[in-house]
């Protein structure tokens, strides 16, 4: 008997069935023989959430949720921190190799040439009300730039797709400079073809106009960190977003809007924000054992822990934690760090904590660093969603090149009621 099968007896009618087993997997279609009379449906799997699905199969990003272990094409995010670049992560994403030095010079050009949004895009900013949340009008923002390209719907073309990648890597942090600009109601600062990518960020969002922005290198450099460390991260909950959109062969701007909106949720890229407002609320050390009362007795969530994948510690919020010192060496440190420290050690020697394997996330201390660097907290999810854009990206166009992928459209169980009348209003009860 081949050893990759799995036997099946379905006890309702005693026959067997050998289904192939690969990658430690078996394909559900492969369920659909089960069945008990020869017109049924036959057998799917139920699992919401996707807890135990695989969607598709990627070389993009490793990760070990037990040993907290995270690669990007094989590397590890440490060495990725603490060697590379945003943009040579970028191009190590996409293509899967670290790139040659002309590579990177030319994909550098190409992001700073493209770093400006046309005027549509700041009209359509300064349309929105001055309390507009930033996520609000960067996914507005994002599905606006795929009116100016409509040939981004030819997804099979590899031009087009290198220019969506250049187009939305380079403008991402331009529109979200923008919502931020315009809720406080500055005027628009253009990007400046002399700085870094995180330095041109920081400079859209804090220069005064007409005054040359010069940034903090240990600014700019954790700024960068922190776009590598939101990267990618596999079959995340907006990336399988993506994906889904991707897979109806929508262009990428709109698709890349669409899984903006899933970040946006405070269970998964809203968490930053959360956090900070939760450390707010907890005000100073005393009131932290009350608080981890009310979470165990499930008034609430201890936002930034716990993780569908991690069951130990997220290796990114340690990167983090560790950036904290360089960023807090300049701006003063920030006192939400020490609740947070001693919040983190009091829940991982709490049993309720330590059997449910929750442990800090990436989002536990990013915003921490994000308010100290003088971004406000409606920006962190906008500042996940830049890092982020490379890895939608990347992985929509492994959907794109993948021949087993086909349109996302998942089965149900069905509860409801069947074939009933039409009742006339006069007979209603
Ligand atoms: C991100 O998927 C990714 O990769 C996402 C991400 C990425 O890079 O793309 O890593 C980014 O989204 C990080 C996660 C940010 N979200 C938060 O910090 C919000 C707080 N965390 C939780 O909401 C939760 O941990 C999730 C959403 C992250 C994961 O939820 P799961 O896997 O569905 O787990 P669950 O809700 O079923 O929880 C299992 C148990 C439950 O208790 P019991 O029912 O068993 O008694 O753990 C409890 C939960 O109540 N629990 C928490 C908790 N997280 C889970 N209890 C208190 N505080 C928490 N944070």
């Amino acid at each position: 008997m081949p050893n990759d099968t799995l036997t099946i007896t379905d006890n309702r009618t005693g026959k067997t069935y050998e289904v192939p087993i690969a990658d430690d997997t078996i394909r559900a279609i492969d369920l659909r023989q089960i069945k008990v009379a020869a017109d049924d449906f036959g057998l799917m799997t139920y699992d919401p959430g996707f807890l135990n699905t695989a969607s598709c199969k990627s070389r993009i990003t490793f990760i070990d949720g037990d040993k907290g272990i995270l690669e990007y094409r094989g590397y590890p995010i440490a060495q990725l921190a603490e060697q590379s670049s945003f943009l040579e992560v970028c191009l190590l994403l996409r293509k899967g190799e670290l790139p040659k030095a002309a590579e990177l010079a030319q994909w550098t050009a190409e992001v700073t040439a493209n770093a400006g949004v046309q005027a549509s895009i700041e009209k359509l900013t300064d349309g929105f009300q001055s309390d507009a949340h930033p996520m609000g009008m960067f996914i507005a923002s994002a599905a606006a730039l795929a009116t100016l390209y409509p040939e981004s719907k030819k997804i099979s073309d590899l031009e087009v797709r290198n220019n969506a990648f250049r187009q939305l890597v380079a403008k991402v942090p331009t529109i979200a400079a923008l919502g931020y600009r315009h809720a406080k109601g500055l005027p628009f600062v253009q990007p400046d073809p002399e700085l870094s990518y995180a330095g041109n960020f920081l400079n859209m969002m804090f220069a005064t106009p007409g005054v040359k922005y010069k940034p903090n290198p240990a600014l700019e450099r954790a700024m960068d960190i922190l776009f590598t460390l939101h990267a990618d991260h596999e079959q995340n909950c907006s990336t399988s977003t993506m994906r889904v959109v991707g897979s109806a062969q929508t262009d990428p701007y709109t698709s890349l809007a669409a899984a903006a909106a899933a970040l946006y949720g405070p269970l998964h890229g809203g968490a930053n924000e959360a956090v900070l407002t939760m450390l707010a609320k907890i005000g100073t050390k005393d009131n932290i054992p009350e608080f981890i009362t009310r979470v165990k007795a499930g008034e609430g969530k201890l936002m930034g822990f716990g993780h569908r994948v991690y069951k130990n510690y997220d290796p990114r919020a340690g990167i983090i934690k560790r950036a904290a010192d360089e960023v807090f060496a300049v701006t003063g440190k920030n006192p939400a760090l020490d609740i947070a420290i001693e919040l983190e050690r009091i829940a991982l020697e709490d049993e309720y904590f330590v059997k449910r394997k929750l442990y800090p996330n990436v989002d536990f201390y990013s915003g921490i660093i994000y308010e100290a660097m003088g971004f406000p907290t409606a920006m962190f999810t906008v500042l996940f969603a830049i890092g982020r854009t490379i890895g939608w990206m990347s992985q929509w166009e492994e959907l794109v090149l993948d021949a087993d992928q086909k349109i996302a459209r998942p089965r149900q169980i069905f509860l409801g009621p069947r074939r009933l009348d039409y009742v006339p209003m006069d007979q209603r009860a």
